[in-house]
């Protein structure tokens, strides 16, 4: 049976100078979710973009927008993420001191709650605040960058996390160098969304987009 796996497509791969017609374009390729990757040069090494950008392409997909925050701190932002038009806001464990809080602020807004795990972090972590979570996010690789490479350790926590979940309604994503070489070993732990930057945006055209999300997906879809 083809398990139902969702592509994120993180825009961090793309050509920022024309943000919205990448947008467009890895929807037409057969994106299901789009990732947007916040950094704030402080919890992460890296800067990249805010609310008013979100708000900017809200308009040019109804696809799910899927805000990964990687700043530091993240509850006074929360109601501006959502405001730009995010449906998850998923916050990192690391980044915030009152977990339960944040997943409860980002309910309270009307959006779906979701926390990130760098790959140092235990999964042990979430085990008080299941019932607050619409998504958790694994980091396979150390956030900041794309085009990292895959740590394998983190297949095994996955495959925790999947246990964790039981048969609650929580999706379980997956962040940091997905290939069609990787995606099948996280698939078969249990995740049901992958993200993929670099292997996604590579190619320029909707063309190789489809292809490669075709790609990711056939190969996790047969794990
Ligand atoms: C890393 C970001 C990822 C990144 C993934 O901090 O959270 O979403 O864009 O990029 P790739 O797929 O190239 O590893
Ligand atoms: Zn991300």
């Amino acid at each position: 049976m083809p398990r139902d796996i969702k592509i994120a497509p993180s825009i961090l791969a793309s050509d920022f100078s024309k943000l919205g017609q990448e947008v467009r374009d890895v929807v037409e390729a057969g994106a299901d979710w789009i990732h947007l990757d916040v950094m704030d040069g402080h919890f992460v090494p890296n800067i990249t973009f805010g609310p008013d950008v979100i708000a900017k392409l809200r308009p040019h997909t109804d696809k799910v927008f899927d805000t990964h925050l990687m700043i530091e701190p993240c509850d006074p932002y929360l109601e501006a993420f959502a405001k730009a038009g995010s449906d998850i806001i998923t916050v990192h464990a690391e980044a915030t001191t009152h977990l339960d809080r944040s997943l409860q602020a980002i309910r309270n807004l009307g959006k779906k709650a979701g926390v990130s795990l760098n790959p140092a972090t235990p999964e042990s972590v979430l085990e008080y605040v299941l019932d607050r979570l619409d998504l958790i996010l694994v980091m396979t690789v150390n956030p900041g960058f794309g085009g990292q490479k895959f740590i394998h350790s983190q297949v095994e926590k996955t495959r925790r996390i999947r246990e964790m979940i039981g048969d609650r309604p929580i999706d379980l994503e997956i962040d940091g160098g997905v290939t069609p070489e990787t995606a099948p070993l996280v698939a078969a732990a249990g995740a049901n969304v992958l993200v993929a930057g670099s292997a996604v945006f590579k190619g320029e055209t909707v063309e190789s987009y489809s292809g490669n999300i075709s790609a990711i997906r056939t190969a996790a879809e047969d794990a």
